[in-house]
């Protein structure tokens, strides 16, 4: 199947893609004196493909504009200055479908010396072997277009070739008509079907090769394989081998390229503990070994900046470490490490983040004084066993979240002007939050599951640069400081479950970007509504003020200028909201929320996600009928208020609204039939009202549960058991789905109805699983 080139899975995929699009930009001019010839040949493939299938992300339908009125109309197109000749042709989802056929006109373009046909979807293959007669062709790109069978043959007459990537198809077979180019240096197999032996043969008959990719295919490692030493002269400086079934035995003969810098051979999916003592591997830099089981490790040596051994089952620091002094990155998540934290990992004066997360580790080996002291900017200690106070803080991304640590929050975070992410949540830090923050240059502060106390102090005066501020499940009094004002770029603001008594913060309304306001289970009091101050958010998406003591009634108009995301025309696809921009990879604050009656945490904020729940206070009066303009809303709960009168009959707009819950007032009339239009909303609850009347018949209704609507003063029809028509025979009855199958409905409905939320769900992971090379592209200079 082809896929987009957002969905690889890997980290070399995703570098190539990288690579692809930085490379070769501005190398050719489009100039204003191409042949006509030329003109024809491109304006005839044009017509080749009058439909225009956008399949890809990031597609633009690049032949669209081509006219022969104007020579800047073709687009992804470069002519040579003195021939006019096409030179490139840069056609990456181009949204080119249909047949490629052999006679093409693009096998016309003879002076063809870079094609980028990437992404695009053709039906069958026979054009492929053409492609061996653009002879001078120097850059091929030919990922992503589900091209399968072999490599064909007429490749190997491409030999001006320096770049060629077959990446992310279904090839497999023979590597032979490849050996003939002998001028590649960068070549790109991965995420294909090539099975057997590493070929290294490759290595022999393309001396300049110096990027090699082979990641992602089915190659097993053999006796023949020990021939890649015959090619120790070999310029090759990147190989990947990740995700392949290798079982160690390749190291030996690999660890005699002397000039190979960058080894990646991640996630081999192989039972053998991988053997890693190495006398060779002189020049090498990277080395990632994530996902394998590892038995020993040993590198001579001392070249190592980045070393990746996260999932690795290991149990101890491997001993070697120490004398990698220039290491910069160390990945050992996700081991079986215990007890301390060694003195000489400190003490490594370029390393520049340590991630020793999902361990069980407990305490640090000798003075904290040593941790002021190193070179590291970020540490994440997540999930492990840390007890006692944290002795200092003082890294630029600090993680520390689910440990134990106890005592108040270190004094020395107020020294460190760079801190910019600090997660002390899940942990038992007690106190107050220290005042000092206020001169840090903090973004990202998430201090939730404490014991925290006090007031949340009027720690940002100077700080316009917090975005997220979560300091939910506390013990916090007092109530919210004004100063937050000042706070121009915060997106997330969350306090649930503390003891905060304040008056609903209209002030907020002057904060930009702020889209998440959280204040759930408070002490806050006092109306939500105010003619001085009308409610009206920038970019709010999310708001929960339920559990407090809210009163008063609202205006039927008072939803008019609530918030823009909310009132505008929903965004066509739902993306996930990052919160931590740059480390986002890694560091995103989850949020709680109950959604159609389940508690959930949104480990990741979708974006276009948009809740109001003003549920568990005491707001009465009607319902404003303007609720109907929030286009974009999907959860909405106001349930557990004294709400009277009818439900409003505004609906009809509420198109994306998958959640709605009026349970536990004192509505009375008949439930809207508009209600039943809305085809998203999968979750209804009205139970305990003074409703009357027929329940709207339509699917949604239908397939509820019997206490969504129980309660009421007279309502009747599926899926209550009485018929509103007396005269009529009572309707079969329907056994109440149990919970499980209620939880199963929502699932199978949210695939129906809401793929944009699992599309995003599914990138996310894939994202996630890009961490080492984010970190790389942030960190590397
Ligand atoms: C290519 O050949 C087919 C027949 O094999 C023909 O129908 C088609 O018109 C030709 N296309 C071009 C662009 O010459
Ligand atoms: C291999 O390349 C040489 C020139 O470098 C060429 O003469 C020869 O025909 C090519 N072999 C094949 C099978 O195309
Ligand atoms: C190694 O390669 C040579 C030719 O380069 C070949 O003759 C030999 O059989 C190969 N050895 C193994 C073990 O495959
Ligand atoms: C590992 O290999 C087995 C069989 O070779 C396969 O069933 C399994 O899906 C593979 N796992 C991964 C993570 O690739
Ligand atoms: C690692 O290799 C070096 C050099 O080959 C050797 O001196 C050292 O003893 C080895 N360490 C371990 C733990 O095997
Ligand atoms: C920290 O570094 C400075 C200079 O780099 C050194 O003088 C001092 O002794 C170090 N402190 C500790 C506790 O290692
Ligand atoms: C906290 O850590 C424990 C193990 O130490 C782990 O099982 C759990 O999933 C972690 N919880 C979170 C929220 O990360
Ligand atoms: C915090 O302390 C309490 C009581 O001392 C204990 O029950 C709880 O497990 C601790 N929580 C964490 C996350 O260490
Ligand atoms: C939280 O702190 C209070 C005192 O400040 C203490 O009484 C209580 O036991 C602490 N709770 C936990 C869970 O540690
Ligand atoms: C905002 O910051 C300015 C100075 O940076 C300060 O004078 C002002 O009092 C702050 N506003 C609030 C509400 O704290
Ligand atoms: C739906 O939205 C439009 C504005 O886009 C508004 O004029 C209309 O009154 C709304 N309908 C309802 C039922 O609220
Ligand atoms: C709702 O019905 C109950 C009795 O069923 C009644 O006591 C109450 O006054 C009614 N409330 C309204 C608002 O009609």
């Amino acid at each position: 199947m082809v896929k987009p080139c957002s969905h690889v899975s890997s980290n070399c995929s995703f570098f190539c893609c990288l690579f692809v699009s930085s490379f070769f930009v501005n190398s050719f001019f489009s100039l204003p004196f191409p042949r006509s010839e030329q003109i024809e040949f491109l304006l005839a493939f044009k017509n080749e493909f009058p439909i225009l299938k956008c399949d890809f992300r990031d597609s633009k339908q690049k032949t669209n504009s081509w006219t022969s009125k104007d020579v800047e109309s073709f687009d992804g197109v470069f002519f040579d200055y003195e021939t006019g000749a096409v030179t490139k042709l840069d056609l990456r989802a181009a949204c080119l479908s249909g047949t490629l056929s052999a006679n093409s006109s693009l096998f016309r373009l003879h002076q063809l010396r870079y094609l980028d046909l990437s992404s695009n979807s053709f039906d069958s293959f026979s054009f492929l072997p053409e492609l061996g007669k653009l002879t001078d062709l120097e850059v091929l790109h030919l990922s992503y277009m589900g091209l399968s069978g072999e490599i064909p043959s007429s490749f190997s007459s491409l030999n001006r070739l320096t770049e060629l990537d077959l990446s992310n198809n279904e090839f497999v077979g023979s590597f032979s008509p490849l050996l003939n180019l002998s001028r590649l240096s960068y070549l790109y197999l991965s995420n294909n079907l090539f099975s057997g032996c590493v070929p290294c043969s490759l290595l022999t008959t393309m001396p300049f090769l110096s990027y090699l990719n082979l990641g992602e295919n089915h190659f097993t490692d053999s006796v023949e394989t020990l021939n890649c030493s015959s090619s120790s002269s070999s310029n090759l400086e990147t190989l990947y081998l990740n995700y392949n079934h290798l079982s160690g035995r390749i190291l030996e003969p690999l660890s005699k390229l002397t000039n190979l810098k960058k080894l990646y051979i991640s996630y081999q999916n192989t039972t053998d503990p991988i053997n890693f003592v190495s006398s060779g591997f002189k020049s090498l830099e990277e080395l990632d070994l994530s996902g394998n089981a590892i038995s020993r490790l040993n590198i001579s040596y001392s070249n190592l900046k980045v070393l990746l051994l996260d999932n690795c089952g290991i149990n101890e620091f491997p001993i070697f470490i120490k004398n990698q002094q220039k290491l910069q990155i160390l990945y050992m998540e996700n081991n079986r490490l215990k007890g301390e934290v060694p003195k000489w990992l400190w003490s490594k004066p370029s390393l520049y983040a340590l991630l020793l997360s999902d361990n069980s580790l407990d305490s640090f080996e000798g003075s904290p004084v040593m941790l002021l002291n190193s070179s590291l900017n970020v540490l994440d200690l997540r999930s492990n066993a840390f007890r006692g106070s944290l002795p200092i803080i003082s890294h630029v991304f600090m993680l520390v979240s689910n440990n134990s640590f106890t005592g108040d929050i270190p004094l020395s975070l107020c020294d460190e002007s760079y801190l910019e992410i600090l997660d002390l949540s899940h942990n038992n830090f007690s106190g107050s939050i220290p005042r000092c923050l206020s001169n840090s240059s903090i973004k990202y502060l998430d201090l939730r599951h404490n014991n925290l106390t006090g007031r949340l102090p009027d720690l940002f005066n100077n700080s316009g640069s917090l975005i997220t501020l979560d300091v939910s499940h506390n013990q916090i009094t007092g109530k919210l400081p004004r100063s937050l004002t000042n706070c121009t770029n915060l997106e997330y603001l969350n306090v649930e479950s503390n003891r905060i008594a304040d008056t609903f913060p209209f002030w907020m309304k002057d904060l930009p970007r702020l889209q998440v306001i959280v204040l759930r289970s408070n002490m806050f009091h006092g109306p939500i509504n105010s003619p001085q101050q009308p409610v009206s958010f920038m970019q709010l998406r999310i708001v929960d003020i339920s559990r407090n003591q809210f009163t008063g009634s609202l205006p039927h108009d008072y939803f008019v200028n609530w918030s823009t995301p909310l009132i505008s025309i929903p965004p066509m696809e739902r993306k996930l909201l990052y919160v931590g921009v740059d480390y986002s990879s890694t560091y995103h604050p989850s949020m709680y929320l109950r959604n159609k009656g389940i508690n959930m945490e949104l480990e990741k904020i979708l974006e276009a996600y948009t809740i109001i729940d003003l549920s568990e206070n005491k707001l009465g009066g009607h319902i404003p009928e303007s609720i109907g303009l929030l286009k974009s809303l999907v959860v909405l709960n106001l349930s557990n208020n004294d709400f009277t009168g009818h439900i409003p009959s505004s609906w009809a707009n509420l198109t994306r609204l998958e959640s709605l819950d009026l349970s536990r007032n004192q509505l009375t009339g008949k439930i809207p039939q508009e209600l039943a239009t809305l085809s998203f909303l999968e979750y209804i609850d009205v139970s305990h009202n003074n409703l009357t009347g027929q329940i709207p018949q339509g699917t949604q209704f239908g397939g509820q549960p019997k206490s969504s609507f129980e309660g009421n003063l007279n309502l009747c029809g599926r899926p209550l058991d009485h018929s509103c028509f007396r005269d009529k025979a009572p309707e079969a009855q329907e056994s109440e789905p149990s919970k499980q199958e209620q939880v199963l409905n929502w699932k199978a409905a949210a695939m129906g109805y809401g793929p944009g939320v699992l599309f995003g769900l599914a990138v996310g992971q894939v994202i996630y699983s890009y961490k080492p090379v984010l970190f790389y592209k942030l960190f590397r200079l």
